[in-house]
């Protein structure tokens, strides 16, 4: 692989793509297509060296431009999505546009261009929850929110190409991803700048106990690597971090890290549909040869840390717009 778009390589986990790929083969040029939504951010791949990292500001879901971008790319990684859950309650149309069409259009491109490697970044969410166990590639899918589902949709989509075109799709569904440059909408780092500003913890009433699977962001970017260069075309493989806590657990560590009281902690009404626990089966993708490399108590020390030291990045972005939608989605909860 010489030449990877990488799409929606300005958001978090996109950006830690960009930089590994970067940073491990030396002979990869990288287009990254991004729109830079309130979630893109050009900051995050500041380093990035010019003469392997071409940035073009595009829509996936205007095939046109997309087209003209992914011309004469090997690959293709989608990491573009609307992602927050939140915000898909408060209005899911851009994330259908976004992650139904703009998926539709990248495996129509795809096709076209006879492109040899297609990677659909999706999520374990689109498995739904689930009490006891945990889910294996082959179990139904069962979103249970509009962002959730619009992935799903994205999914199915792409691997409708494998089998009816013979489009090389592989996909993957990775677990709750945290670390450095994660828009601060995300539990953990809207936590973490709250608590560094004494400002509440809105933490979702009802759902203190709900279990999520931490997985390290640069653990999640070299799986997709792994299913990238290692997977089968058609298949789909689970990247879990094995880091199952409740929320609560996650709240009061972040708050011991930067050194606050349980009084930071506001308990709010609950989101509607919360999914309860999430869980899933990395054993296929370990077949590959990957692993969750990173420690749990050491990944969230270093991100809060990182935090902690780079003020720069997130103060302002929780200006803006942040603000007008922290109103809109905490103001009366
Ligand atoms: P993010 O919100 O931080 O970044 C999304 C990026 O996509 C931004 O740079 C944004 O500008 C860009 N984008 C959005 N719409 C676009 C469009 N129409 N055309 C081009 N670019 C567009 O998201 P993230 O947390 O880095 O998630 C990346 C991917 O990983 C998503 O597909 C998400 O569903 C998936 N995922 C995320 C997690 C997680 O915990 N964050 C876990 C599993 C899977
Ligand atoms: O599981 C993978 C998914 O993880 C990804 O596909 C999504 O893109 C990503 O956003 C994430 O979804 P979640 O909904 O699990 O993440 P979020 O950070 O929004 O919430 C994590 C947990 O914290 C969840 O149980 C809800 C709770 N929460 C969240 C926020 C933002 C709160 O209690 N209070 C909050 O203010």
């Amino acid at each position: 692989m010489k030449r990877i778009m990488v799409t929606g390589g300005a958001g978090f986990i996109g950006s830690a793509f960009v930089r590994y790929q970067l940073r491990a083969y030396p002979d990869v040029h990288i287009v990254n297509f991004d729109k830079l939504t309130y979630a893109g951010n050009l900051d995050n791949v500041r380093e990035a060296d010019p003469a392997r990292h071409i940035f073009v500001r595009g829509d996936i879901a205007d095939f046109d431009a997309l087209y003209t971008a992914l011309n004469g790319c090997d690959a293709v990684v989608n990491f573009a999505a609307e992602s927050h859950v939140d915000r898909s309650i408060l209005g899911a149309s851009e994330f259908l546009d976004t992650n139904v069409r703009g998926v539709y259009n990248i495996v129509e491109a795809a096709r076209r261009l006879e492109v040899q490697h297609v990677l659909l970044v999706s999520t374990d969410e689109v498995y739904g929850s689930i009490s006891e166990g945990s889910f294996k590639e082959t179990d139904r899918l069962n979103p249970r929110n509009p962002y959730s589902a619009a992935k799903a949709g994205g999914e199915l989509v792409g691997m409708s190409y494998y089998h009816t075109f013979n489009v090389p799709v592989v996909v993957t569904r990775g677990s709750n991803t945290y670390g450095p440059y994660q828009y601060p909408e995300k539990v953990l780092p809207l936590f973490v700048t709250n608590a560094l500003d004494n400002e509440p913890l809105p933490l979702y009433k009802g759902g203190e106990r709900n279990v999520r699977d931490w997985l390290y962001v640069d653990d999640h970017a070299r799986g997709i690597d792994v299913a990238l260069r290692r997977g089968t075309p058609g298949e789909v493989y689970n990247i879990a971090g094995g880091n199952e806590r409740e929320n609560i657990t996650l709240t009061r560590k972040i708050l011991a890290l930067t050194g606050k009281d349980e009084s930071l902690i506001k308990l709010v009404a609950d989101r509607p549909g919360h999914d309860r626990r999430y869980s899933i089966d990395a054993g296929k993708l370990r077949g590959l040869g990957w692993r969750s490399e990173m420690d749990w108590d050491q990944g969230v020390t270093e991100t809060v840390h990182w935090y902690q030291e780079n003020e720069w990045w997130w103060r302002k972005i929780k200006s803006g717009e942040f603000r007008e939608y922290y109103q809109r989605q905490y103001g009366n909860r």
